[in-house]
C-alpha cells in the first residue's frame, strides 16, 4: 500500500504575501501575465531591445538613436554600459515616464571585479580555489549592485585550447571538469543569496556555444566540431551554470557547424530551453543578430530578427533588428506572438525577481555606492586572490623566496612600474583617473621592504618596440644589485576581445633584455605578465626563477611582493597548456593516443610526432611549483574491481617534505583503456587543494563513481562500458606520482 503523502497547500493570495517580503518574492507568472496582458505589441518588442550607453562601447557602434526618447516610449528593455547610482537613476527616471513604467535592467561586463579589480579570470582559475573564485565574484557583484547595476555579462565559461585567441584571459582554461566547477563558483558569487538582494546581480553564462574553438584561434571565426566534442568538452560548463541557477545566457558570434549560434535553435531551444529547461533569458552578443547577414545565413535584418527569435534569442543587444522588424514580422504572420510573449515573460520575470517593480531605484543609492566601493575588505580580498593566482614555474637553487638579507634589489623591465597594465582587459570601471589605486610591481616591493632595502630601477626596453637603447642602463643597474627582479610580458591591451595573434612570443626585445641581464651573472627572477599563455623558451631554459603573474588587478604589486618575499607560498597551477611554439597549437593534456603514439621522445619515425619539436607542451596543464615539496605515497584502492552502481575509494598519503608551509593541488586523472569510442590518455576527474605544515602528512582519498567513468558512446548516449581503467594521482598532468588501475565489471 503506497503511503500517500498528504500535501496541504495553503493557498494564500500572492499579492497578500507580496508586501511582506523585505525583498521581492519570486515573481509569480500571474503578475507577469497580468502585466503582459496590458502591453501593446510595440511595448512587448521594446522589452526585447537593449541599447548601449554612449560612455563605453564594447562593440562596433551602430547608428545612434535618440535612446532616451526610445526609452520614454517603452521601446527599450535594458541598457548596457551605463553605470553608477547617479547615471542609472537618471536613465531609470526616463523609463518611469513610459506608459507602463516597466523598469530597465542595467548590464555591464563586470568580468573580474568592478571598482576593485581582481585577477583576470584565467589567472584566478590557476588558483584552483573555488572559495577564492566565488569571493572574487561576490565582491564584484556587491560593488556593481551598489553602482546601479542589475546584471553582469559574466562568467565567460567557454572552453578553449588555443592561446592565439585573445579571449582566453576571460575564461577558466582547457578542461571541462575544472571549467564546470569554476562556472558554478562564479555564478554563485555573482548571484549571492539570490536575485532581489541589493548585493546580487544576474549572472550571464557566455558565449553559448563553443566560441573558444574558433578555427585558427582567430576571434569570431567559424567553429566546426562533432556533436561528441561539443557535448564532452564545450557544453559542460554551461550546464553547470544552469544547475547553479544562472539567470541569463549570452549566445556567441561564431557559427557552429554552419549555423550562427544566435540563430541556432539546436543550442537555444533544443538544449538550453528544452533539455536543460532553462527558465532565464538569452541575450544576443553585441549586434550578433544583424551579423547573421554577414555570415550569409539570412538576407536582411527582417529575416535575422525572425530567425533569431524563432531560435530562442530573447533580447537583442544593439543590432536593432528586433525593434525595427518584430512588430512587422508578427503582423505579417511570420512570427507567432506567443514567441514574443515567451521572450517578454522571461525578461519580465527577472525584473520582478530583482525587485524592480517594487522599487525601480533600489540599486541607485549614491550613499550606499560611496560606502561600498573600494573598501579595504575588497582590496584585501583582491590581494589574497591575486597571490593565489600566481604560478611558480621554476625555482632553481631555491632562489625564491628572496632572503630578508637582500639589501639591494634591481627592478627591471617595461612592465615593472606599469599600473595601467595590472588591470588586464575588461576592467570596466576605470576612467583612467584612478590609476593611483593600482599597485605596480615596483610599488608592491617598495611597500614590502620600506627603507630597509635599496631599490633601483631601469625600464630596459619597451613592451613592443625593438629599441635596445635602454639595455646598457639596465645592465649597469643590475650589476650594482644583489638580485634582479624582472617584469616582462604583454601590455594589457594585447589580450581580450579581437586580440588574436599568430605570434604569442613575448613581444619586442624583452627576451633579449633578459639575456643581457642574465649575462651579468646576478641572480635573476623573471615575472611574466600577460593575459594568455605566451612563449618564452630562452627564459624558461636559462632563468633560475620564474613566476607567471598574469594581470593580477588592483593589488597586483602587493600580491607579487607577498610571493617574492615568502609571505605567501605560491600554489597556483596552470589551467591551460603552454605551447613551445605556435606550430604546436592546439596542445592540451587530454589528447588521444592515436594508433602511432610516441613512446620514447626520440623515436618518432612513423609516429604521431613532429620532426622539429616534442609533442609535449612547454608547461603542462595542472603544473605549478611551491617553495616546499610534496611526497605522495601509500596508494590503496578499496577494490580491484567495481560494478556500475558501486564506488571505489583511492586513498593515499601526502607529505609536505619541504621547509615551508604550503598548499598542494592534488589531481586525479583517469583513463578508460578500451572503449567503443576512443578515450583521452587522461582526464581530470577530481582534485583536492590542501595546506600542510612542513613535515606534516595527511591521508587523503578520492571517490570514483559511475559518473567519473561515463562517456558518450557511438549513439551519443552517456554510458559506461566494462573494462580496465588507469588511475593516476599527481601534482600536474605531466607529473603523476601514484599509478594504479581497476576493472569496471558489468
Ligand atoms: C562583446 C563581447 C561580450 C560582451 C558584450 C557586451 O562584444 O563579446 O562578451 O559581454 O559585447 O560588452
Amino acid at each position: 500500500m503506497h503511503k500517500i503523502a498528504l500535501f496541504i497547500f495553503i493557498g494564500l493570495e500572492f499579492s497578500v504575501l507580496q508586501g511582506l517580503y523585505a525583498q521581492p518574492s519570486k515573481a509569480s507568472d500571474k503578475q507577469v501575465n497580468a502585466l503582459l496582458a496590458k502591453m501593446t505589441l510595440d511595448e512587448k518588442v521594446g522589452q526585447l531591445n537593449q541599447y548601449t550607453g554612449d560612455r563605453a562601447a564594447t562593440g562596433p557602434l551602430s547608428k545612434s538613436a535618440d535612446k532616451l526618447e526610445e526609452i520614454k516610449k517603452g521601446h527599450v528593455g535594458s541598457m548596457l554600459n551605463v553605470r553608477g547610482a547617479k547615471d542609472t537613476r537618471m536613465v531609470q527616471e526616463v523609463a518611469m515616464q513610459s506608459r507602463l513604467k516597466i523598469p530597465l535592467i542595467f548590464g555591464l561586463d563586470v568580468i573580474h571585479g568592478y571598482r576593485v579589480t581582481f585577477p583576470v579570470p584565467l589567472a584566478e582559475a590557476s588558483s584552483w580555489d573555488m572559495e577564492a573564485i566565488e569571493l572574487s565574484a561576490r565582491t564584484a557583484a556587491t560593488e556593481a549592485a551598489a553602482s546601479g547595476l542589475h546584471w553582469t555579462f559574466a562568467p565567460m565559461v567557454d572552453i578553449f585550447r588555443d592561446p592565439r585567441w585573445g579571449r582566453v584571459m576571460e575564461g577558466a582554461g582547457e578542461d571541462p571538469y575544472l571549467g564546470s566547477l569554476i562556472a558554478k563558483a562564479r555564478v554563485k558569487g555573482f548571484q549571492g543569496k539570490g536575485l532581489g538582494n541589493t548585493d546580487a546581480v544576474m549572472a550571464c553564462a557566455k558565449h553559448f556555444a563553443a566560441y573558444g574553438a574558433a578555427i585558427g584561434g582567430r576571434d569570431y571565426n567559424a567553429v566546426d566540431m562533432s556533436d561528441r566534442q561539443l557535448w564532452e568538452t564545450y557544453l559542460p560548463p554551461f550546464k553547470a551554470a544552469v544547475d547553479a541557477g544562472v539567470a541569463t545566457f549570452m549566445n556567441s558570434f561564431n557559427e557552429l557547424n554552419g549555423i550562427p549560434a544566435t540563430g541556432n535553435s539546436y543550442l537555444q531551444r533544443n538544449i538550453l530551453k528544452g533539455k536543460w529547461n532553462f527558465q532565464g533569458f538569452v541575450v544576443s552578443d553585441w549586434s550578433s543578430i544583424g551579423e547573421m547577414i554577414a555570415h550569409g545565413f539570412v538576407e536582411n535584418k527582417y529575416e535575422a530578427a525572425r530567425v533569431a527569435l524563432t531560435a530562442g534569442n530573447d533580447m537583442d543587444m544593439e543590432s536593432r533588428a528586433y525593434t525595427e522588424n518584430l512588430v512587422q514580422l508578427v503582423n505579417d504572420g511570420k512570427v507567432p506572438v506567443k514567441l514574443v510573449d515567451d521572450a517578454v515573460r522571461r525578461i519580465l520575470r527577472k525584473k520582478f525577481e530583482l525587485g524592480l517593480f517594487d522599487d525601480p531605484f533600489r540599486f541607485c543609492d549614491e550613499q550606499r555606492e560611496q560606502a561600498v566601493l573600494n573598501s579595504p575588505e575588497s582590496k584585501k580580498a583582491a590581494r589574497m586572490v591575486a597571490a593565489k593566482s600566481i604560478v611558480l614555474l621554476k625555482n632553481e637553487k631555491q632562489l625564491l623566496p628572496l632572503s630578508k638579507s637582500v639589501k639591494n634589489i634591481a627592478i627591471i623591465g617595461p612592465v615593472a612600474k606599469s599600473k595601467n597594465d595590472m588591470k588586464g582587459a575588461w576592467s570596466v570601471y576605470w576612467d583612467g583617473k584612478d590609476d593611483k589605486d593600482l599597485v605596480s610591481l615596483y610599488d608592491g616591493i617598495k611597500n614590502k621592504v620600506g627603507n630597509d632595502v635599496s631599490l633601483s630601477y631601469a625600464k630596459g626596453c619597451g613592451i613592443k618596440d625593438t629599441s635596445r637603447n635602454g639595455f646598457a642602463e639596465a645592465v649597469a643597474v643590475a650589476q650594482k644589485a644583489d638580485v634582479v627582479i624582472m617584469a616582462v610580458g604583454e601590455s594589457a591591451d594585447m589580450t581580450g576581445e579581437s586580440k588574436s595573434k599568430t605570434n604569442i612570443h613575448i613581444p619586442g626585445v624583452q627576451e633579449d633584455l633578459v639575456k643581457a641581464i642574465q649575462a651579468t651573472g646576478k641572480p635573476v627572477v623573471v615575472l611574466l605578465m600577460a593575459g594568455r599563455p605566451t612563449i618564452f623558451n630562452w627564459i624558461a631554459d636559462n632563468v633560475p626563477a620564474i613566476l607567471y603573474t598574469w594581470w593580477l588587478g588592483s593589488e597586483a604589486g602587493n600580491a607579487m611582493a607577498d610571493v617574492l618575499f615568502g609571505d605567501y607560498n605560491p600554489a597556483g597551477k596552470l589551467t591551460m597548456s603552454f605551447p613551445r611554439s605556435e606550430g604546436q597549437i592546439p596542445v592540451y593534456y587530454s589528447y588521444k593516443n592515436t594508433g602511432r603514439p610516441v613512446i620514447k621522445e626520440k623515436e618518432i619515425l612513423y609516429k604521431s610526432a613532429y620532426t622539429d619539436s616534442p609533442n609535449t607542451p612547454r608547461f603542462a596543464f595542472g603544473y605549478g611549483l611551491s617553495y616546499t615539496t610534496f611526497e605522495y605515497s601509500n596508494l590503496k584502492l578499496s577494490k580491484a574491481a567495481i560494478h556500475n552502481n558501486e564506488t571505489l575509494i583511492a586513498s593515499f598519503t601526502l607529505t609536505n617534505s619541504g621547509k615551508y608551509k604550503g598548499e598542494e593541488v592534488v589531481q586525479l586523472y583517469l583513463r578508460d583503456m578500451v572503449a567503443s569510442v576512443t578515450r583521452p590518455v587522461k582526464e581530470l576527474k577530481d582534485f583536492i587543494k590542501i595546506s600542510l605544515e612542513p613535515g606534516e602528512s595527511k591521508t587523503l582519498s578520492f571517490t570514483i563513481d559511475k559518473e567519473k567513468l561515463s562517456f558518450y558512446n557511438q549513439r551519443m548516449k552517456r554510458t559506461t562500458e566494462p573494462g580496465r581503467f588507469e588511475l593516476m594521482i599527481g601534482s600536474a598532468s605531466n607529473d603523476i606520482r601514484l599509478n594504479s588501475g581497476f576493472e569496471l565489471v558489468d
